[in-house]
């Protein structure tokens, strides 16, 4: 028995399912997709196979001649789900299994009518990403074990599905329903399955792009993301061909718990980013360099994370500075270092948590998201890249893509590779401690500083000593550089200074997320009760985790607040994502 995945019951020395046919209904009345899944394996050897499921009713399991095949559901343990246990006779190379889906499956998320910006129609959207895809699909659900894939989705008229797939056209339905099909060609770790439906149309906005979203915001998504061509164009300049063919965008209702989410084809988005002046757009691109590293080369599993997620925000950081310049890079990274230093404090910059390969047997990797893996591992490759020169350590990062195309792999093996690469860079960095041992190494490079940059923080330091920005300086900050200088104001401030602030900033009329966020933080650590409609209103219609946390985490730290924090949550919490719900609830009872 050989099972590497400490998230998944997925055993390579069994059959593999390579390939999987999908027919699902999805039915809003009960909140279940039901039908079946045919799972292709690549040999007829038979004998035992374990799937992972999570929550899914097995109706039954057959073979294509409709013999019955032996099957067990185990029991729920904890964060893996149950194991679907099944006796394949000899001979064996196909099985359909007939399932549905649980109300509250984990990966789903049901939303009614109100949820919506259209305020008409139910929307269902997935979010597969760690460990969910074993609640929509019974499934090998590891990302070692690559799959590819045939779905038709039939849905109530007149609403839209799609899929993180190539579409295959409309199908012949029953009345009052529309089947839509689909296709995913390239093998695919299981986590990147994802769909969606609701009331949803599309905007081309280039030659291999469009944005959907719902009916009333395509035009608004279209204008916010109409440079997706010069994105790819940029990326594929610096890491070779875009792999997936198209590169769409779909905008989700506010409930979706990320800012985004890479499913190949077709990248899910937070409406947050729709800011109205393309400001938040780093965001697609962190998305779109995920095609590369993450979706093309994968983590063998949430123990190596880091290789999707930091090399992904390293490229992003590259692909920025080729469209932008310089100057965007070195602000991306410095906008981002605060995250990365709360993650360090909230953890302990002792504890394995804080290490690039993580042991996760027995954690729930939604738990301990954070952005470590991100920006510690963006900076140790930054560091290898300062070490080597731009040009030796962009060659590797081509040979990397090229060689592990299609794969997914570990952390020993990116270091295997490295040191035949780049024979002595990892000795030379220290990578051992970078990947293995917690904290940031004391080789952490000091990031590259430009007199903007300076200025902002500089006067954002002078604060305490009375100084304030005039408005000719604040209204030639770019929304970057506001959100730079929020961030490093000291807090909490008094009802004066965040009165002059908010006046000051013009922070009411913010339509920039980023920034709106970082002044309720600063509002709700102040105990700055005149900021609390508009803190209530958002937590009330925005279930991105990335600001829930700080924002309850802000109003937990005044005595005062808490009550507040408790009411909201107690009214928003029926709205939430399910893996939003679990983490708020959990600051809320620290
Ligand atoms: N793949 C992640 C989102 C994710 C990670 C979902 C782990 C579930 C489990 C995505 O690429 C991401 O990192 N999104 C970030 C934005 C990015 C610019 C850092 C987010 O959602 O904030
Ligand atoms: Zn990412």
């Amino acid at each position: 028995m050989a099972r590497s995945d400490p998230h998944s019951f997925f055993d390579d020395a069994q059959p593999r399912a390579r390939h999987l046919d999908l027919e699902l209904q999805a039915d809003f009345a009960t909140r279940r997709l039901a039908g079946f899944v045919r799972c292709n394996f690549d040999r007829s050897t038979g004998g035992r196979v374990d799937l992972d499921t999570r929550g899914l009713s097995i109706a039954s399991v057959h073979d294509v001649h409709d013999e019955a095949i032996p099957f067990t559901l185990h029991a729920e343990g904890p964060i893996l789900g149950q194991r679907l246990e099944l006796a394949l006779p000899p001979g064996t190379d196909a099985i359909l299994i007939d399932f549905a889906t649980s109300p509250n499956a984990s990966g789903l998320q049901w939303l009614e009518p109100a949820q919506t910006d259209g305020r008409r129609h139910p929307f269902l959207f997935s979010q597969c990403q760690a460990i969910h895809a074993r609640s929509l699909v019974p499934c090998q659900d590891s990302p070692r074990a690559r799959l590819t894939y045939r779905a038709a989705l039939t849905v109530p008229a007149p609403l839209v599905a799609v899929m993180a797939a190539a579409s295959r056209g409309e199908r012949a339905a029953a009345a009052g329903t529309r089947t839509f099909a689909f296709e995913m060609p390239q093998p695919i770790p299981p986590y990147l399955l994802a769909l969606a439906v609701g009331d949803l149309a599309s905007h081309d906005v280039g030659p291999r792009s469009r944005v959907w979203a719902e009916v009333g915001l395509v035009e608004a998504a279209a204008h916010e993301f109409a440079e997706l061509e010069s994105m790819l164009v940029a990326a594929e300049s610096l890491f070779g061909p875009y792999e997936w063919e198209r590169f769409d965008l779909l905008v989700l209702p506010p409930s979706f718990p990320y800012g985004g989410m890479e499913n190949p084809r077709l990248t899910f988005l937070t409406p947050t980013l729709l800011a109205g002046d393309r400001s938040l757009v780093d965001v697609v691109v962190h998305e779109l360099a995920h095609a590369w590293t993450g979706n093309l080369v994968t983590n063998a599993s949430q123990e190596h994370f880091w290789l999707n997620e930091g090399a992904t925000v390293w490229a992003e950081r590259r692909i920025l500075e080729a469209l932008h310049g310089p100057e965007a890079a070195m602000m991306s990274w410095a906008v981002n270092q605060p995250s990365l230093d709360n993650a360090m404090a909230r953890f302990g910059s002792a504890s394995p948590l804080t290490r690039l390969r993580t042991e996760l047997r027995g954690v729930d990797p939604d738990e301990v998201f954070s952005s470590i893996p991100y920006e510690k591992g963006a900076r140790f490759l930054h560091v290898l890249e300062l070490e080597v020169g731009r040009a030796r350590f962009d060659a590797f990062m081509r040979a990397y893509m090229r060689r592990f195309r299609f794969t997914s792999i570990t952390t020993e093996e990116f270091v295997e590779f490295l040191e035949a690469e780049l024979p002595g860079a990892a000795a030379a960095v220290q990578a051992n401690r970078w990947l293995y041992e917690p904290g940031m190494p004391a080789t952490t490079p000091t990031l590259k500083r430009s007199a903007r940059l300076d200025a902002v923080t500089a006067a954002a330091a002078s604060w305490k000593s009375g100084r304030r920005p005039d408005a000719a300086t604040v209204s030639a900050w770019s929304p970057t550089e506001m959100l730079l200088y929020l961030q490093h104001l000291p807090r909490p401030l008094s009802h004066e200074d965040c009165a002059w602030l908010a006046q000051q900033l013009e922070l009411d009329g913010r339509r920039n997320a980023e920034i709106q966020v970082e002044w309720f933080t600063i509002a709700a650590r102040s105990d700055y009760e005149p900021a609390r409609p508009a803190i209530g209103g958002f937590l009330q219609r925005v279930g991105r985790l990335k600001y829930l946390r700080p924002l309850y985490g802000a109003l937990m730290q005044s005595q005062r607040s808490q009550p507040f924090a408790r009411k909201v949550f107690e009214t928003a919490s029926p709205g939430y994502h399910g893996t939003a719900r679990r983490m708020v609830a959990a600051i809320l009872d620290r």
